[in-house]
Parts: structure tokens; C-alpha cells; sequence
């Protein structure tokens, strides 16, 4: 099952689903969480429930998944990570995505997180390449990627178009040893 958690220590990841809406709610009403990703700010549940529908049409098809993530034992959720996309046709690739709460940043959780979404995708899916697109100006979600090994390949000028304004997207990706 493509939506079957990584274990990581110290944290539970599980897809996101129905039940997760209001805590998804409090996590993507933020402005400052989404500030470079293409939706503005959650006002109402309706709208997380959106997002957890997709995730999970995503994972039906198999095409991609997000894990809500909890620290063990705790009830709240702190993040979410995952893949947006899956190929597994014409390419071997995934594209990854994260996001933490703004009261965690800074504590090195996504790093721990990320090597177990990374090896899902390349030692239990066979992906040979893992991609992520970072809008200009996320010197975190840079930073992070950097830490991971992965690499900036170039900028998509205006790739992006959201919130009135047009963006720049960085491809970052790593490719398999
Ligand atoms: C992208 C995002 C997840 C990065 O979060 P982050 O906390 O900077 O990343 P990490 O979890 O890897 O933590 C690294 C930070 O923790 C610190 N840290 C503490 N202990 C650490 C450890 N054991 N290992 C690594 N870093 C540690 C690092 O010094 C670094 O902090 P600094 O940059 O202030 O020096 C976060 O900024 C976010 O959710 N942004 C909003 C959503 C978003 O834009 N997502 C990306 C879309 S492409």
C-alpha cells in the first residue's frame, strides 16, 4: 500500500484523512506556513477537507500520498510530508513536500524526517529520482533540501502563478546512488 507510513523514531506519520480536517485547518490557516506555497490560508474546514480529498484520490490512484505527522504518543499535528507525485510509467521519479508548524521549525524535525520519505521512495519504490519544487525565497525549505543531498538543477521563471502574482519555482532534485 502506497500510503503505509515510514517509521520514524520519535514521531507517527499516517496519511492524512477525513478526520484530520480541523487539525489541517489549524495547521494551513497559518500565513506565515503557507506563505510560499500556492494556496492562500485556510479560513474554513471545508477547505482542508479539499486538500485531504485530493491527497487521498492521489493515493487511491497511486500517484502520490501525504503522512500527517504526530509526535508519539501526542494527539496534535505538527506537519505533513509526503509526495505530490509518483511516476512510475514514463520516468522513475517522485516529488517530495513538507510542511511543519511555525512553532517547530527550527528543531531539526523535518531533517529527521526526511531520509525515511526519501528511502521510501528510492529503496521501496525504485524511484531513481526524487524532485522537489521550492518557490524562490524559501531559504528553509532550501536549506533543508541542501541537508538531504539534494541539488538545485534551475529556476522555472514565473512558473507559478498565485495569490496575484506571478513566482519563480527551483527544481531541486536527488538522484538514486
Ligand atoms: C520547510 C520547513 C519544513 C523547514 O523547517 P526547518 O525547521 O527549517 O527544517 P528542519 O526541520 O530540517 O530543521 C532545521 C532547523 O533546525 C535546527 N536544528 C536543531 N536541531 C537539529 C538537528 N538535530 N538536525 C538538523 N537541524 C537541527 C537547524 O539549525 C535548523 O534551524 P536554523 O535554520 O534556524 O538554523 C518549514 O520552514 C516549513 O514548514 N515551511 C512552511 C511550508 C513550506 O514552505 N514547505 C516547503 C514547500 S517547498
Amino acid at each position: 500500500m502506497i500510503t503505509e507510513p515510514p517509521r520514524v523514531e520519535g514521531f507517527e506519520l499516517q496519511a492524512l484523512s477525513e478526520a484530520d480536517a480541523p487539525d489541517l485547518l489549524a495547521l494551513f490557516s497559518d500565513p506565515e506556513v503557507c506563505a510560499f506555497m500556492d494556496i492562500e490560508p485556510l479560513v474554513v474546514e471545508a477547505e482542508a477537507l479539499d486538500i485531504i480529498d485530493w491527497a487521498e484520490a492521489q493515493a487511491a490512484q497511486g500517484l502520490g500520498v501525504r503522512w500527517g505527522i504526530r509526535r508519539a504518543g501526542e494527539a496534535r499535528l505538527i506537519g505533513t510530508v509526503g509526495f505530490n507525485r509518483i511516476e512510475r510509467g514514463r520516468g522513475r521519479w517522485g516529488e517530495i513536500a513538507y510542511d511543519l508548524a511555525r512553532d517547530q521549525w527550527g528543531r531539526g524535525i523535518m531533517s529527521a524526517i526526511l531520509p525515511a520519505v526519501i528511502s521510501r521512495g528510492f529503496d521501496d519504490w525504485g524511484l531513481i529520482r526524487l524532485e522537489a519544487m521550492v518557490t524562490a525565497g524559501n531559504e528553509r525549505s532550501c536549506a533543508l533540501l541542501a541537508r538531504m543531498g539534494f541539488r538545485q538543477e534551475g529556476v522555472l521563471a514565473r512558473r507559478g502563478y498565485w495569490k496575484g502574482q506571478a513566482w519563480d519555482q527551483l527544481v531541486f532534485a536527488r538522484l538514486a546512488d
